[in-house]
């Protein structure tokens, strides 16, 4: 969702705030603007749409052409932002940077309280322009200044409610940045050229790798050639400098057509690295974050919590973790599982996952698991992220950036440590040995090899997907193991190539949605499974019979009849178990190769954010 920057240094800013803010286009946006100290005041450029026209936009629409129409700031200290709409639609005057000549400000986050404060700034004579939550605290900054800026930051941060990452530049206070939060995320990048505030780490990777991660309710004052924090009552801290691991290259295409192609074709090296670093002498462990046997032994139960992909893998753990080590596992959506009441005690262990590490919903399950007593794990993407800090014992999958919008590695890796995950409970609960812990474990250590293979398939996926692209509709059909990965295959589906798909237990079919089989209506059937291939095999003679058109992805090796089938996608053969492991990529193909051939924004879908930081 919104993404903040901001730039303190020698350089001219403006192209250096579009370029960062660029690079937070995959957080999802609308609107997009910059602020910056030109001579004795502050110049803001702002506009609806996306900074670069694309496709089916107005080619005149847009930051981009807005700077070329107004002429950019000349300055070198300034904001810009990237807006995903949630009080007052997509506009410019809605567009941040928000202000009034003597303050402005960037803003992520919702304020809870804005209609209060904006009547209490009303009776005081503020008029206000936009529907913007953050306009009224543009102007309580105002209300507040009488000369210092961080007074007049502590008093507006105690009057307001709600969650937020501010980027603010007084007019008096020129070429200085300050920046606070709460909830949202912000991070204050430097180097010894410049110093920066950010969204992510992503947005300056190009200027510097070097950053501190902003707390809640601290403030920080950035200048060109230094960076002070002060607690929320002006008291100066010291804070740890943070060095991020990924590089540029990172967080840039390297040749694909698509961040989502070349994150797909990342999963085997992904993998690697988020398996590896747990595997102790052949065995998963995780005593670097303090899961320790024992402690495994004291849970009854285990409650996997995340949105979207996350939710899936999920899924995925649930199937696996049962099987093997006969622990019960639920599994639930985030928005759900807050507003329910849940029944979890201290004797459960909730597994939170996230890529991003700040989805709002997560976030709060994950709070109040630990208001409740259960004991907390998160699986985050993101170093340093919110619910990484949050929660009792955190492990990083260790995917680098995801730019595309629609999870691919990261979800890989997050299933990958699902399994190691299995593994160990398993073991320390006695219900497997130590033997076929480490079969199951050299197993998953050889996976990246074979998802190489799928990877070569390329032909075989378009080929579907030339099929498939024209449909209104399709279901994805499966049982166990197949069943939880077709609801991540249904999603990339929908979320790039905008087709209506459902993923049905294929079992409960003919319990109703049998009877939106029509003719030619494409049914995608993943039966990895050997074990349930026969009942797989009649769920999908039912729809065959009924007009349906038929892509079975199973093993290479399996057999399937040619007037059942009308089109098989072979896959390379693991054991049942870890199929979910090989058996994504032809799922994430097939959608990114239907989405291509539709012509969709792969990386970009409309409507959808990557950090979903509000509810
Ligand atoms: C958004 C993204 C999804 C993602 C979900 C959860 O909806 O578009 O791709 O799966 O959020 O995000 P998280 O960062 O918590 O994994």
């Amino acid at each position: 969702m919104c993404g903040i920057v901001g730039y303190v240094g020698k350089e001219e800013c403006a192209d250096i705030l579009v370029n960062a803010l660029r690079r937070l286009e995959y957080r999802g946006y609308d609107s997009a603007g910059i602020a910056v100290f030109e001579g004795d005041r502050i110049k803001t450029v702002k506009a609806k749409g996306k900074i670069k026209p694309e496709k089916d936009d107005d080619k005149k629409s847009g930051l981009w052409n807005k700077l070329k129409e107004e002429g950019k700031p000349v300055g070198t200290c300034g904001i810009g932002h990237t807006r995903w709409a949630t009080h007052g639609e997509p506009s410019d005057v809605n567009s941040h940077p928000i202000g009034n000549g003597r303050v402005s400000i960037v803003h992520n986050g919702i304020i809870e309280n804005y209609r209060e404060i904006k009547k209490f700034l009303m009776s005081h004579g503020y008029g206000f322009e936009s529907e913007t939550d953050t306009e009224t605290v543009a102007k309580l900054l105002d209300y507040y200044y009488e000369g210092d800026p961080l007074e007049a930051i502590e008093k507006a941060v105690s009057d307001i409610e709600g969650a937020y990452a501010l980027g603010i530049i007084f007019r008096e206070h020129k070429n200085k940045i300050f920046a606070v939060r709460k909830e949202s995320p912000l991070i204050v990048g430097v180097s010894d050229e410049a110093n920066f505030i950010a969204s992510d780490v992503t947005a300056i990777l190009e200027h510097t790798r070097d950053y501190y991660l902003l707390e809640h309710n601290e403030i920080a004052e950035i200048r060109q050639d230094k960076v002070k924090f002060y607690d929320i009552h002006g008291n100066k801290i010291e804070k740890e400098l943070q060095t991020a691991t990924w590089d540029i290259e990172a967080a840039e295409k390297g040749g694909f057509e698509h961040f989502m192609l070349k994150e797909i074709h990342e999963q085997p090296d992904a993998i690697r690295k988020t398996v590896s670093p747990r595997v102790k002498n052949g065995m998963p462990s995780f005593e670097e974050c303090g899961l320790t046997d024992e402690r495994i032994n004291g849970y009854d139960r285990i409650f996997i919590v995340g949105c979207g992909s996350a939710m899936h893998a999920g899924m995925v753990g649930k199937y696996v973790i049962e099987d093997l080590a006969r622990v019960p596992v639920i599994v639930d959506i985030a928005s759900e599982f807050r507003y329910r009441n849940p029944l979890i005690t201290d004797k459960d262990l909730v597994v939170i996952i996230s890529q991003s590490g700040e989805t709002a919903d997560t976030l709060a399950a994950l709070k109040l698991s630990k208001e409740i007593g259960a004991d907390t794990l998160a699986v985050v993407n993101v170093v340093g992220s919110s619910i990484a800090r949050e929660a009792a014992m955190v492990m990083y999958t260790n995917a680098g950036p995801e730019i595309s919008v629609c999870s691919t590695k990261a979800y890989a890796v997050q299933i990958a440590f699902m399994y190691l995950l299995a593994f160990r409970i398993a073991y320390a609960k006695g219900a497997v040995d130590e033997e076929r812990c480490r079969q199951l474990t050299a197993e998953l250590e050889g996976i990246p090899e074979k998802i190489q293979q799928c990877l070569e398939n390329k032909e075989q996926y378009q080929y579907v997907a030339s099929k498939i692209m024209s449909a209104d509709s399709l279901l994805y059909i499966g049982r166990g193991l197949d069943y939880a990965l077709s609801m991540e295959g249904s999603l990339k589906l929908k979320e790039i190539s905008y087709i209506h798909s459902e993923s049905y237990a294929a079992g409960e079919l003919k319990h109703g949605t049998i009877s939106l089989i029509t003719e030619g209506m494409p049914v995608i059937a993943v039966a990895t499974q050997r074990a349930l291939f026969d009942k797989m095999a009649s769920n999908v003679k039912e729809v065959k019979t009924r007009g349906a058109s038929v892509v079975m992805v199973c093993h290479d090796s399996m057999n399937v009849e040619s007037e059942s089938v009308d089109h098989k996608v072979g896959l390379p053969t693991v054991s049942d178990l870890l199929m979910p492991m090989v058996t994504v990529v032809p799922l994430q193909m097939i959608a990114y190769y239907t989405a291509v051939q539709r012509g969709t924004n792969v990386d970009k879908p409309r409507n959808l954010a990557k950090s979903v930081t509000v509810e």
